[in-house]
């Protein structure tokens, strides 16, 4: 199964030099990257800190730490996951990380790499007044990293999330339990709106968005992810176009809508007459859009 080009990996003896070897073989591989690391260096490094049990860059001294057998088959395994088969390293790891905390992920729910992570390690100002917010709903959970990342950064406001996907469900209430947040948030199982009740002051969402053509020319390590997260449709407006033309009745009077349209925001302009705010991002990242209750209208 191991394939010859990891060889090089065997003569490794500390952290180190596999740390050097894990570039070098990396960088030889047309691989994409942008599912929690951009290039192959911080890639080569997520990984010794996954086999090392680290949460942190390992240090000097770590670096000098003699290897074993072990490590060193592990890390082969890796490489072919990685290399031969295009998954994206959090599927091999089954690790992710989202507003500085760690889910658990595999190929039954999208990667968490949103722009709407910054919002919330901002208290989504200067967009919301934190205190006007008393219950917040989001859309399309996949892992719950958005919502439960919301209910943690703000203890006292009641989050309801839905996923149409009963494996996203069970990913999501895993993570939901290894956070503690179970009984703070509520995770449903839905069609967009369908099982929801109530109205929030912010309704937030990462739907699905990619159109049709994209969808066809997507990198290899995509095609892990699950269809139902990426796909949307001729304009990647199917899932966008119901949320927006069904939030009204969920929404309080000052409620506002947070919405990622991504790769499909030029076609969400250009659908809907509305007065969308696209927010800058300082970390990274586009395509999110806000409105306000009172400046949805859809016929
Ligand atoms: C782009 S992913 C976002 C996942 C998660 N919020 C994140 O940031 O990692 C979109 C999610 O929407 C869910 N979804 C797709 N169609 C849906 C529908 N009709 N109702 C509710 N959720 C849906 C998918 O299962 C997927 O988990």
């Amino acid at each position: 199964m191991m394939d010859t080009r990891f060889e090089s990996i065997d003569r490794c003896t500390s952290f180190k030099e596999l740390l050097h070897d894990l570039e070098l073989l990396l960088k030889e591989e047309q691989l994409f990257y942008g599912h929690g690391t951009e290039n192959p260096k911080d890639e080569s490094m997520a990984i010794i800190m996954h086999l090392s049990k680290s949460n942190d860059v390992l240090n000097k001294a770590e670096l000098k730490n003699a290897l074993d057998d072990q490590i060193r088959e592990k890390v082969k395994e890796v490489l072919y996951q990685r290399i031969i088969e295009s998954k994206p390293l959090p599927y091999i790891t089954n690790e992710a990380y989202f507003c500085g905390k760690q889910f658990y992920v595999d190929e039954r729910v999208l990667i968490p790499r949103s722009p709407i992570a910054e919002l919330i390690n901002n208290h989504f100002e200067p967009w919301v007044k934190s205190t006007s917010l008393n219950r917040v709903l989001e859309i399309g959970t996949g892992s719950g990293c958005i919502a439960l990342s919301i209910a943690e950064a703000f203890p006292d406001v009641e989050v309801v999330a839905t996923d149409i996907s009963t494996d996203a469900i069970d990913v999501a209430l895993r993570n939901a339990k290894a956070h503690g947040l179970e009984n703070r948030v509520e995770i449903i199982e839905s069609d967009l709106f369908e099982n929801v009740s109530g109205v929030f002051d912010l309704i937030i969402t990462n739907p699905p968005y990619v159109p049709d053509k994209i969808m066809l020319d997507l990198p290899k390590e995509y095609l892990h992810e699950p269809h139902m997260a990426l796909a949307a449709g001729a304009k990647g407006l199917d899932f966008i176009s119901r949320i927006l033309h069904d939030a009204p009745p969920f929404l309080s009077h000052n409620g506002i809508v947070i919405i990622e349209a991504g790769v499909a925001s030029g076609n969400m302009e250009q659908r809907f007459d509305m007065p969308f705010i696209w927010i800058d991002f300082e970390i990274g990242g586009e395509g999110v859009a806000m409105i306000e209750a009172s400046n949805l209208r859809i016929e």
